[in-house]
């Protein structure tokens, strides 16, 4: 039987992938500036500078856009957690140390593009806004007890720069506005180079210690949270955006899930031993349990949209 690598062996063997992952990243990343996507002209002061507080007549984001922008902005707020946890388990030497820092640059723009968009357009409450935002960053992101290193945290983030991108994404096109929507499709390509970036790591991670690789990313699939949960409202306004399809299971399944799966050919390889066998059967079973839950979900979302159109009716 062979000895586990550990992290740094690990780091050490994967530190050429990710110099040339980094590069091909560096060449594929546009400059964008978030002043070129905040309409300014429609600025205008608050009460403290001679002008008028906000008030929810200002707002023309519906109910959904608003909380889908809320709860995405809150996310990308919260990039001093994230860091910490990929800076600590990515290693901050050579190549690995300059991507950290590279994507903790793009991330932050993130959170200066949508909020100043929120603030400048009178989207949201900017005092309800700020008092989330600083719940939310005190409590910081946690992941579940046994998780930790470099598999994990590659595996994890594989996915979750996926489902920020199907997230953005979508909220883009439920705030019916143009400008909001241009926002969130650059905000989500970023997203997507992320991801690449992870994901193409963790395929490395696969072939260079595939039973290790394979149990992190069972660990991860099937305890995955949104990196937003814990934020004030979470459960709530998590719930909303599923059932406005914002993100909801089967986008994860079927958009986030299966596809990195197949990219990683993780039901074809023929390289894992006893352990990654068995890592291999379990998620397998996950992934049936998860389908049928999928159906479960939008047979329920469907009752329930069905019961709320017939109580407007009745209202009208
Ligand atoms: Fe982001
Ligand atoms: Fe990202």
């Amino acid at each position: 039987m062979t000895k586990d690598l550990t992290q740094l062996e690990i780091l050490t063997e994967l530190e050429p992938v990710a110099e040339q992952n980094l590069n091909r990243h560096l060449s594929m990343a546009k400059e964008w500036h978030p002043h070129d996507y905040v309409p300014w002209d429609l600025g205008r002061n608050f009460a403290a500078m001679g002008g008028q507080d906000w008030d929810p007549s200002q707002s023309g984001l519906g109910e959904v856009g608003r909380v889908a922008m809320i709860t995405n902005l809150l996310t990308e707020d919260n990039l001093p957690s994230y860091h910490r946890e990929i800076a600590e388990n990515f290693s901050q030497d050579g190549a690995w140390g300059t991507w950290v820092g590279r994507w903790t640059a793009e991330e932050n723009r993130h959170g200066i593009v949508i909020r100043d968009y929120l603030v400048v357009t009178r989207a949201v409450d900017p005092v309800a806004l700020e008092q989330a935002r600083m719940i939310h960053m005190t409590n910081g992101a946690h992941s579940p007890d046994d998780w930790g290193g470099f598999l994990d945290n590659v595996a994890y983030v594989t996915f979750q720069e996926l489902a920020t991108r199907v997230s953005h994404r979508n909220t883009g096109k439920v705030c019916d506005d143009p400008i909001a929507d241009r926002m969130l499709q650059r905000v989500a390509l970023d997203e997507n180079l992320h991801m690449i970036f992870y994901r193409t790591l963790c395929a490395a991670a696969l072939d260079l210690v595939p039973d290790q690789q394979i149990e992190a990313i069972v660990k991860v699939l099937t305890n995955f949270t949104m990196p937003g949960y814990g934020m004030p409202n979470f459960r709530r306004n998590g719930a909303m955006m599923a059932k406005h399809g914002i993100y909801d299971l089967r986008q994860h399944h079927e958009e986030v899930v299966l596809p990195v799966l197949k990219q990683w050919r993780i039901f074809e390889r023929n390289d894992f031993g006893p352990r990654g066998e068995q890592a291999r059967e379990q998620l397998a079973a996950y992934l049936t349990k998860q389908e049928s839950d999928v159906r479960k979900f939008e047979e329920q979302r469907d009752r329930l949209l069905a019961r709320e159109a017939a109580r407007a009716l009745v209202t009208v």
